[in-house]
């Protein structure tokens, strides 16, 4: 580890000057950063790649309540640099080591009519830069309240941007892909009484805000290490196309609450001339800190299958009675008709369990275990689930037992319908019962309105609730899936347990709605998993719902073989095995290709992207010299050629291809596909035909 202090200068001159400008470079020099105190003493910046103008001069600040803004004023009181060369493991991910190099500027200012000092803190890498406000511990600044962050990103051009709107309270939208200027943010968002203040306007946008200027270079803002602080969506300039940080309010219309010391999460900007650099970078974690947990060994990534599907294509249900009148304790269930759906009954869970260790799966989740699902959904109630009650069907005890005898791990499920306090009481005890019955893993869930009423998904409360489960269920040795949270900006690297989120529009989607379109995962590797894995639940084969029922018109908006792809485009140490296991029956030689997948790796290297076109990424099995490929397309056919010299030289692998039929159409007939197998060596290439909405599956086998 390398760790050299360059140099360490305190500018007590400076403060007698007016203006100032200081420039560092990255590692590799392509990236300059300007930093510059403006004639009325803002501080502000300016980046450069190569030899353009990424972001034209950006002001910096913080506007306070009841209290002198943190804008303007400022003179330099210190600056000190550092170069950064070091390299870390973390616990799993796309590549065994993760090296984090970059130079680093540190200007304390102080504003001179009140006496405050503010840190601003800036790392520049090779693929981007890193900045953020720090406030150390001092007399006149001791405790605030944030009215609105000032931080501009000045881009200056129309790029083009792949975005979802301001909504401040979920992340599932379909993403739409126009010219900055062009941007309705309030487009698909239905917005009532009660949902409006989640969309402010229409030039209001989510981060990770994915662009593209007109010479080709990819642009990407978003945060890194977002805690105890709300998150950043973006306001947009829609004449001289300067971004500025909008954050999430609380129910009282504040931004943050905070008291120094303390700093905000990072905000990142990443920078090429090359897509793949941006999927390829490991920025976001690097400005994350390092892991909170001492012994990681408990912690391990997982392929799950699950009582699930069934819920969302309608032929299962959570419920186990069509309504009445339920308590969370002490119910005579003998009062009510079971509805004769319930997915989670004892025998089903067993299929699951006997089919997991049949085709070699490491978990099974069980949605719709415990009671409340009668009225879990749109109601006012903050007590809904209780998270430690089965529903009289649901043997836990047995089931416990049983899993173990077949070396299956069960994985629990803790829909919270959005009331965060009823599940904060409640989470010792939950996590009591997953300890008692040998659960590693819990996915929780925000379906619905947050309680705290008023209270938003992505504001600094609910920011600060996502990272207490994760600490907590730290402290129990047990790991998380979080849906609909706020989403992820690198805290894995912190919390290693905490394996994914969803916190976008997943798979689901496609079971009842108009669905993702062919292009939606071209897109999210771009935007939404820069901050981390997605449970995104690939692996559905039964494409088409009218297969349930035929007056269904959904869809999944992919081929087959494009679901197979997903578990290398989509990275995720937690992958679900999404369909039916019926639905696998019937295609063993295409689930073959699921059950071989790994979800940890020693390697990935993204071959080629297009944001909203393409993507082909080939990741090396942790442990072992095995290669998998996956290759999507949006609704375009696309020809893609895959050159193997990352195989090792003088070896001979087995390749199967898991690939679209000629006549493969995503709408027309998804479900076409064909598999060939031939022997490969690092000198071939791989010639693949993906259909329109279609992919590419490839695993090579020393
Ligand atoms: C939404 C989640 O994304 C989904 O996976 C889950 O089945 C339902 N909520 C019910 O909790
Ligand atoms: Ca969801």
């Amino acid at each position: 580890m390398k760790h050299i202090i360059q140099s360490l200068i305190f500018f007590f001159l400076m403060a007698t000057l007016s203006t100032f400008s200081q420039t560092i470079s990255s590692p590799n020099g392509a990236l300059k950063l300007q930093f510059e105190i403006l004639k009325d003493g803002t501080p502000a910046y300016e980046l450069n790649y190569k030899n353009s103008k990424v972001i034209k001069t950006s002001r910096l600040g913080l506007l306070l309540k009841d209290s002198p803004s943190l804008q303007s004023g400022f003179v330099i009181s210190k600056i000190d640099s550092l170069k950064m060369d070091e390299t870390w493991d973390p616990v799993w991910g796309e590549v065994k080591t993760i090296r984090d190099t970059h130079n680093e500027l540190k200007v304390t200012l102080t504003q001179k009519e009140t006496d405050k000092q503010i840190v601003l803190a800036f790392r520049l890498f090779d693929e981007g830069l890193g900045f953020r406000y720090e406030f150390p511990s001092q007399k006149n600044l001791s405790y605030f309240i944030v009215s609105d962050e000032l931080t501009q990103f000045n881009l200056g051009e129309d790029h083009t941007a792949f975005w979802i709107p301001g909504d401040f309270d979920s992340n599932e939208h379909v993403y739409s892909r126009t010219p900055l200027s062009q941007i309705d943010g309030t487009i698909g968002v239905n917005v009532n009484e009660i949902t409006a203040k989640r969309i402010i306007g229409k030039n209001y946008v989510q981060s990770p805000l994915m662009m593209k200027s007109k010479n080709g270079l990819y642009i990407n803002i978003f945060e890194a290490a977002l805690v105890d602080y709300p998150a950043m969506h973006l306001e947009i300039d829609q004449k001289n196309f300067i971004l500025k940080s909008c954050l999430v309010p609380d129910a009282v219309g504040n931004k943050a609450y905070m008291q120094t010391p303390c700093k905000t999460p990072w905000r990142t900007i990443l920078v090429s001339d090359k897509a793949t650099d941006i999927l390829a970078s490991k920025m976001i974690l690097n400005l994350n800190e390092p892991p909170k947990i001492k012994n990681t060994d408990w912690i391990k990534p997982m392929k799950y299958v699950g009582i699930w599907w069934g819920m969302h294509v309608g032929t299962e249900s959570w419920n186990y009675a069509d309504g009445g009148n339920i308590k969370l304790k002490d119910f005579d269930w003998s009062s009510l008709k079971p509805n004769g759906k319930h997915g989670a009954t004892t025998e089903n869970t067993k299929r699951y369990i006997d089919f997991a260790a049949q085709h070699g799966f490491d978990g099974v989740l069980i949605e719709g275990w415990n009671v409340g699902w009668e009225d879990w959904f749109g109601q006012w109630k903050e007590e809904v689930f209780d998270f430690v009650t089965p529903y009289p069907d649901f043997d836990v005890d047995e089931l416990s037992k049983y899993a173990a005898s077949k070396n299956v791990k069960l994985i629990m499920h803790h829909e919270t319908s959005a009331s965060a306090t009823n599940y904060e009481r409640r989470m010792d005890d939950a996590f009591a019962f997953m300890k008692k019955y040998n659960y590693p893993a819990v996915k929780t869930g925000y379906v619905g309105r947050i309680i705290p009423r008023g209270e938003l998904h992505d504001g600094q409360w609910m920011v600060q609730h996502y990272v207490r489960v994760a600490e907590k269920l730290a402290e129990n040795k047990l790991m998380l899936d979080a849906h609909e949270p706020v989403r992820p900006t690198g805290l894995h690297r912190t919390y290693p347990n905490w394996l994914a989120c969803e916190a976008a529009r997943g798979n689901e989607f496609n079971a009842w709605s108009i669905g993702n379109p062919p292009e939606h995962e071209t897109i999210l590797p771009f935007t939404r998993l820069l901050g981390g894995p997605m449970d995104y639940t690939p692996g559905i084969f039964q494409i088409k719902m009218n297969y349930y029922d035929k007056n269904k018109k959904e869809q999944v908006h992919t081929t087959l073989a494009k679901q197979l792809a997903l578990y290398l485009t989509m990275y995720s140490p937690l992958q679900m095995a999404a369909d039916l296991p019926e639905n696998y029956e019937k295609h063993l030689d295409a689930f073959q290709f699921i059950k071989d997948v790994a979800v940890d790796w020693d390697d990935s290297k993204y071959l080629e992207a297009e944001p909203g076109d393409y993507l082909t990424v080939a990741r090396k099995a942790k442990r072992t010299n095995n290669w998998f490929i996956g290759s999507i397309t949006d609704e375009n056919e696309r020809t893609t050629t895959v050159q193997l010299n990352f195989l090792e030289k003088d070896k001979t692998y087995t390749a199967t291809i898991y690939a679209d039929a000629k006549d493969a159409h995503w709408e027309k007939n998804p479900m076409a596909y064909e598999i060939i197998k031939k022997k490969v060596t690092a000198k071939d290439k791989l010639e693949v035909k993906l259909a329109p909405g279609g992919g590419c599956a490839i695993s090579i086998i020393e």
